[in-house]
């Protein structure tokens, strides 16, 4: 993943040029922000910090973090995130230097974690924010199997695609579409307002971690 990732950096934006996304990014473009405004947020795998300039100007503050330094690079030189601190660091195990959240958001990231890490990575996630924290999660729908498909698929039940780059190299990319279901149950004990959305090329799931207003939903009897 870091090698790939590192490789595409430099063309990595052209994801969001396709025109079939157009509509969709102009309604994640407003939304996103709207949802964020006013709280600190911490952004796992920023990539080239596509989001992090859209989110920014919005919020008093922002850690954008990634584990691969090459994409870090081109989103350290986004404009209007002069209240962005970027590092480097890895989703599953987020240091408690960077201190404590009111919101997390992650794009495009989701997809690429091992079902068997997803426990995992919200644990980690989890420990940075605040009660009444707001989550986002943005990823791609189903749609983006018609260009590159999936070709295997592991005992756990991850999928993934071969994704050829200009440079000639192919890579194996662990990529999930995960069910509303799964999504729901994950977070069922620690979240509440929990939304998914559903739009073209694009799913969003966003929740708010319980605090007072908000309690834990008991888990239903055996
Ligand atoms: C599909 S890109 C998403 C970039 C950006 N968030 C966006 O929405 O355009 C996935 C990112 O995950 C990063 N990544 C891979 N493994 C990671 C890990 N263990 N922790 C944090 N980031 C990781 C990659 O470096 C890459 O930048």
């Amino acid at each position: 993943m870091r090698a790939y990732y590192a490789a595409r950096a430099t063309y990595y934006d052209l994801v969001y040029l396709k025109p079939e996304r157009t509509q969709d990014l102009a309604f994640l473009h407003q939304h996103i922000p709207a949802r964020l405004a006013g709280r600190s947020v911490l952004e796992v795998a920023c990539g080239t910090g596509y989001w992090t300039q859209v989110i920014a100007p919005r919020v008093p503050s922002m850690a954008a973090t990634d584990w691969t330094p090459e994409p870090l690079t081109f989103a350290r030189l986004r404009p209007n995130t002069e209240n962005v601190t970027f590092s480097e660091a890895d989703a599953f195990a987020l240091p408690t230097s960077l201190g404590l959240f009111q919101a997390a958001f992650a794009g495009l990231w989701f997809s690429h974690v091992p079902i068997s890490a997803r426990a995992a990575f919200l644990r980690s996630l989890h420990a940075r924010l605040g009660p009444g924290s707001r989550v986002l999660f943005l990823d791609n729908s189903e749609e983006q199997c018609d260009e590159l498909p999936i070709v295997e698929r592991d005992a756990e039940g991850n999928t993934y695609q071969h994704r050829p780059l200009p440079d000639g190299t192919q890579h194996r990319v662990l990529k999930n579409f995960p069910k509303v279901k799964e999504l729901e149950a994950l977070v069922a004990t620690q979240a509440c307002a929990v939304q998914h959305t559903q739009l073209d090329n694009f799913w969003l799931f966003e929740y708010d971690l319980n605090n007072d207003a908000c309690p834990m939903t008991p888990p239903s009897a055996p």
